[in-house]
């Protein structure tokens, strides 16, 4: 009887303490988090994702920044273009557009592709380094001006944009496909017509690269415009709806940021490609929705090389072929000691659908085997 009120005693007298001190902690993380706002949402690594996605819009968002005369010019003419509907055209074309050195190594290989789908197509040929040879008549004349293309430069970029400007004079093409000498096609035509005609997005890789040949590359000089987390990856090897291609032709904003501060041997010891970066950060600040975020270009990077594997003629086989189109996820791996793995299906129109129409590299030595092989596997 004379215990028992002792210990309810205590716990009473313990009870506010307690709730002051949580009250305090509460109120100096809330504190904290409007002083210091998390960049984006750096707080999501702490919480589950599905947790945290209702937090988004609740944590506070990047501090506003008074855009420059350029950005909001550059902004306001991006939106216009991309919100443009679409010219209707009587005769809609896909311009094929080959950026080589010299002889398209595959060129009886696409004119078989080609063939029979006269006034569906347009073909332009970007040769950096010498004139190309032709053995079929759908290829000859169809060099555009070039100029010498240096691997990992901004001239890259240029060829692309050469390519782009001659491509848009023929209003009749609605998208562009950007291909190498060493591309091959997987599908047939009509399917391949009908994958890129039959959606309005863009095809062209991003993913976010925390590692050193992602954000690595990343220079502070490219501010204002454009902050670190909004640095992206992603192959060159595009293909965009006209609108899109139009963008690309009249930024000089973006572009300039990449040409000067994103290229071989930055700052001493930096090696940043702007063929890499440029048109993934581009797309992902001012459309990211109406980017695929994959390309429609096959590469196998699984082999951890500087180089991707490039098939020889013995390795062209019908098996190959069959397994490069039936991948329907997107791969992406990031090159921190992490090498986080993101898969995600390929969704074309909201339908999950083979990813590659294209594929890359292949040895010249490979076309016979192409060519007896193409019948069969474009047509499954
Ligand atoms: C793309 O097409 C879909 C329907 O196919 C439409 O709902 C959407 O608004 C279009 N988007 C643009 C940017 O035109
Ligand atoms: C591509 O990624 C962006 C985010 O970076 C996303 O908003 C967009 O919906 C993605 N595109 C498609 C077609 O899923
Ligand atoms: C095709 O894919 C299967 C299953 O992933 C694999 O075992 C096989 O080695 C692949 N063949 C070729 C030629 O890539
Ligand atoms: C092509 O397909 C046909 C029928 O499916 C088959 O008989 C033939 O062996 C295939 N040819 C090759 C080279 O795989």
């Amino acid at each position: 009887m004379t215990i028992m009120p002792a210990p309810r005693h205590r716990a009473a007298s313990r009870r506010p303490t307690w709730i002051i001190v949580l009250i305090s902690l509460v109120c100096v993380t809330l504190i904290g988090a409007y002083v210091y706002p998390p960049r984006r949402y750096s707080a999501c690594y702490f919480f589950a994702s599905s947790v945290c996605s209702p937090f988004k819009d609740w944590l506070p968002a990047k501090r506003l920044r008074v855009l420059t005369d350029g950005e909001i010019a550059s902004r306001v003419v991006f939106s216009d273009l991309i919100a443009m509907p679409t010219v209707q055209s009587k005769n809609p074309k896909i311009a094929f557009m080959f950026l080589t050195p010299g002889t398209l190594p595959f060129e009886r290989l696409w004119a078989k592709f080609f063939q029979g789908h006269q006034g569906r197509y347009s073909i332009y040929i970007h040769a950096s380094r010498e004139k190309p040879v032709h053995v079929s008549p759908l290829f000859s004349d169809r060099e555009i001006r070039s100029e010498k293309v240096v691997w990992g430069k901004v001239s890259m970029v240029d060829a692309e944009k050469r390519l782009l400007a001659n491509a848009l004079q023929d209003s009749d093409n609605q998208h562009f496909v950007l291909l190498s000498d060493s591309c091959v096609p997987l599908h047939n035509f009509d399917y391949v017509y009908n994958y890129l005609m039959g959606t309005n997005i863009s095809f062209i890789d991003c993913f976010q690269d925390p590692g050193p040949h992602g954000n690595g590359r990343y220079s502070k000089h490219m501010l204002p415009e454009i902050e670190e987390d909004d640095f992206r990856k992603g192959a060159q090897w595009f293909s965009i709806k006209r609108q899109h291609a139009l963008v690309i032709l009249a930024d000089s904003l973006y572009y300039t940021k990449f040409k000067l501060y994103c290229k071989p041997g930055m700052e001493g010891r930096r090696n940043c490609y702007a063929d890499e970066h440029y048109l993934p950060t581009l797309f992902y600040m001012i459309d990211p929705t109406g980017i695929a975020n994959w390309s429609v270009t096959h590469v196998d990077w699984s082999e951890g090389k500087w180089h991707p594997k490039a098939y020889r003629a013995k390795d062209v086989t019908f098996e190959l072929l069959k397994n490069i189109t039936s991948i329907d996820e997107s791969f992406h791996v990031t090159s921190d000691e992490k090498k986080v793995v993101m898969r995600k299906p390929c969704l074309w129109n909201g339908m999950k659908r083979p990813c590659y129409l294209f594929a890359r590299k292949f040895y010249p030595e490979a076309l016979d085997n192409l060519m007896n092989l193409f019948s069969n596997y474009t047509t499954i």
